[in-house]
């Protein structure tokens, strides 16, 4: 498996930029989510992660190697398109070792690879059985299957439960994180969705307009987000803003709203957990200290 590094990638369609300069590294083995509203850019950093799309400057490293200009045939990556396509005229066996086939693979090999895939996703029983009269569930565990038996450095998943209802997505949210932690494989999930991202993800990176707002485990952007971008995006019940008009002063810990003294966080882990406890974040990241206009209070209700 794999860790993936992405620096100061950016693309640009013509004079369109779909990202602006992202940085940020997925470890190997972790469940990463790209999170952030329709058009902000996911899709095509996947893309140009897994080589279907060339950056306009930046480099993306693979276990340490730039790959950045190199086509996705030399990146083995397992991109899960849409789980639901698969090869109609085949069983559930051929479909799986399809990519098997393909490589050349002895068929020996292929029969044995293809069972302990099957045993992995739970569908040995079913692997002589045609595609077309199978439940959703298992069509998607084939699709998984196919994209699975080639043991890659790492999977991509582009909202591969958007189209489903939302049971049934829960249910294959929660198999596919279960899966993800019995194969310890790399993989980088997009969704627009954040309560699938909070609930799914080992890391989340939060875009917008191709920018990454911010960038790290899921508890930390709930709990501190870096940006008002965040704060809005994530949560439920969003997150409380009041404007607050005045100077801070340096040194001081707290402002004044009205009758409420609202405690102000620090960068500082301490000073972090301290204000947790009090659930209230004074969050002036993003604008000038001298600017006095521009600070956010952002309160978080406790729950
Ligand atoms: N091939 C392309 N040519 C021109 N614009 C594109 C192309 N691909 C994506 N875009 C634009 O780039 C932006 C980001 O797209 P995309 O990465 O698909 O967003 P997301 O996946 O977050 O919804 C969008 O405004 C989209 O219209
Ligand atoms: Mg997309």
């Amino acid at each position: 498996m794999a860790q993936i590094r992405i620096e100061n990638v950016r693309k640009e369609f013509g004079s369109f930029t779909a990202v602006q300069s992202s940085t940020f590294t997925i470890e190997d083995g972790e469940f990463f989510m790209l999170l952030g509203p329709s058009g902000c850019g996911k899709t095509t950093t996947l893309r140009m992660m897994a080589g279907l799309e060339l950056p306009t400057s930046g480099q993306i490293y693979i276990d340490g190697e730039e790959v950045g200009q190199k086509p996705a045939s030399q990146r083995d990556i397992a991109f899960v398109f849409q789980m639901f396509a698969l090869y109609p005229h085949m069983n559930v066996r051929g479909n799986i070792s399809y990519p098997l086939k393909s490589q050349g693979m002895p068929s020996a090999q292929i029969k044995a690879k293809v069972g302990e895939v099957a045993e992995i996703l739970g569908i040995a029983d079913i692997l002589d059985r045609p595609v077309g009269g199978l439940s959703g569930g298992d069509r998607q565990r084939v699709a998984l299957g196919r994209a699975i038996v080639r043991d890659p450095k790492a999977f991509f998943m582009d909202e591969p439960l958007g189209a489903l209802d939302a049971e049934f997505r829960e249910r294959m949210s929660e198999e596919l994180r279960a899966l993800h932690d019995r194969m310890n494989a790399t993989t980088v999930y997009v969704t627009h969705d954040q309560l699938e991202a909070m609930q799914m993800g080992d890391k989340i990176v939060v875009m917008n307009h191709g920018v990454v707002e911010q960038f790290g485990v899921p508890q930390d952007i709930y709990d501190w987000p870096a940006t008002k971008f965040v704060a809005e995006f994530i949560g439920s019940p969003p997150m409380n803003f009041l404007d607050f008009e005045g100077m801070i002063e340096a040194g001081q810990d707290e402002v004044r709203l009205g009758d409420a003294a609202i405690a102000r966080a620090d960068t500082e882990r301490a000073e972090r957990e301290a204000a947790k406890d009090r659930s209230q974040l004074l969050d002036d990241k993003g604008a000038d200290a001298n600017d006095a206009t521009s600070k956010i209070v952002s309160i978080r209700s406790k729950t």
